[in-house]
């Protein structure tokens, strides 16, 4: 979540920039004189501008020179440096317009505020509903000595995991949108792998409770079972997808590029096969285990499965509006680029 805190450091970092610029040779603040050219050449790398889409290309002296005319590109190089200051997303742009953050705060961003910190209040609520559903209704948690108690992990852990961690890996780079690129691109695998261990586990002491259990319950005969397993044959692909294409160094550009549109979409339909998939999941349970007084006659059991069922649903359809509305999208912010030294690496 960009919190307050953020967008004043972000704010800060804006205010200072032009400054900072003024006073470095390199980074003329105004409009490039003919004299500050060379200057601006003779740095090792430099960033131009913004092409395909939202990759930065970098330009080493040589290539600058060669590919178009040095006045020029310094000329792009300088007012892409200095722009990124000024021109980062509206809400920095109106910031720094009058100083004052939060008063001139683009709306959009309010709105996505807003909506951020209920998704959050919706996931926890959800988490901690399914810890007392499970714990007042169900007996708790158990090992596999007992396997009707082990089963209570894989509700739990499929909710923290499978859901809440997914949600919220996927809406990093807009929450967390003053934070280096890089940085974000390390935390959305490493929350998506901490979802992808929850989940194995949640697998894990469901199977054990089919098959520990006297006698041995069937495995995957429901339609619940083969839509969840393949949101996590899903998911795991596209962890693999995702890791090799945006993390691992090697994949060319424009495969890079061409891959996003995908991720992206197959990052959302993971999420959604598994929030559907957690609803049939709860459906069974309740039908199966809310026997006395049955689920039939809305027992306390059946209503506050129905409400955790209810919270999944706005939980999932908040994450989807959340990561598709244009207006939130991340912007680049010049910390993406400004330490820039393998293309790869940094996107
Ligand atoms: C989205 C997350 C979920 C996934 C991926 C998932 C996946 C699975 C899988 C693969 C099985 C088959 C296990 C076997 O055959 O031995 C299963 C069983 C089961 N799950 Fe889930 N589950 C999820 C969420 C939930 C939730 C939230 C509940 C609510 C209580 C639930 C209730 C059940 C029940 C009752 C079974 C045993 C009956 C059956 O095989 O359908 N699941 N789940
Ligand atoms: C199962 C795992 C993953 C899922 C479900 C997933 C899902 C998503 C989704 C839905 C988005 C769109 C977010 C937005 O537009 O704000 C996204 C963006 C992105 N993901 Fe993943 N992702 C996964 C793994 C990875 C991995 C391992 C990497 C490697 C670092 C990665 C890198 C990226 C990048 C670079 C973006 C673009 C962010 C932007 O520019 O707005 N993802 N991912």
């Amino acid at each position: 979540m960009s919190k307050d805190s953020d967008v004043e450091q972000a704010v800060k970092e804006i205010k200072v920039e032009p400054a900072m610029a003024q006073e470095s040779p390199a980074v003329p603040a105004a409009a490039p004189a003919p004299a500050s050219v060379p200057a601006t050449v003779s740095t090792a790398t430099t960033v131009i501008a913004v092409t395909n889409g939202e990759k930065p290309m970098e330009v080493t002296p040589a290539a600058a020179t060669s590919a178009i005319p040095a006045a020029a590109a310094a000329a792009t190089a300088t007012a892409e440096q200095v722009q990124p200051a000024t021109t980062i997303g509206g809400i920095e742009l109106a910031a720094t317009a009058t100083g004052s953050g939060k008063a001139n705060m683009d709306p959009a961003l309010i709105n996505f505020k807003v909506l951020y910190v209920l998704t959050q209040l919706c996931g926890l609520t959800m988490i901690v509903l399914v810890g007392t559903w499970i714990g007042q209704h169900f007996g708790g948690l158990g090992g596999t000595a007992n396997p009707k108690l082990e089963f209570n992990w894989h509700p739990l852990f499929m909710t923290i995991g499978f859901i809440y961690l997914y949600g919220n890996s996927i809406l990093i780079y807009r929450g967390f949108r003053t934070t280096r690129k890089k940085t974000l691109k390390l935390t959305h695998a490493g929350i998506h792998m901490a979802a992808f261990i929850l989940t194995v586990i949640a697998l894990k002491t469901v199977f054990d409770s089919h098959n520990l259990a006297s006698p041995p319950i069937p495995n995957m005969y429901s339609l619940h079972s083969w839509l969840g397993l393949s949101a996590v044959i899903v998911f795991s692909l596209q962890y693999v997808a995702g890791f090799v294409a945006f993390l691992a160094p090697g994949l060319r550009e424009n495969y890079r590029i061409a891959m996003m549109p995908l991720h992206i979409y197959f990052g959302l339909f993971g999420f959604v096969l598994a929030i559907a998939s957690a609803l049939m999941g709860l459906t069974e349970k309740a039908i199966f285990a809310i026997t006395n007084p049955a689920y039939s006659t809305l027992p306390p059991a059946g209503v506050l499965a129905n409400v955790i069922g209810v919270l999944y649903v706005v939980f999932g359809a908040l994450v989807v509006y959340l990561a598709t509305e244009p207006s939130y999208k991340r912007k680049p912010i010049p910390e993406d680029t400004a330490l820039l030294n393998s293309s790869s690496a940094n996107e």
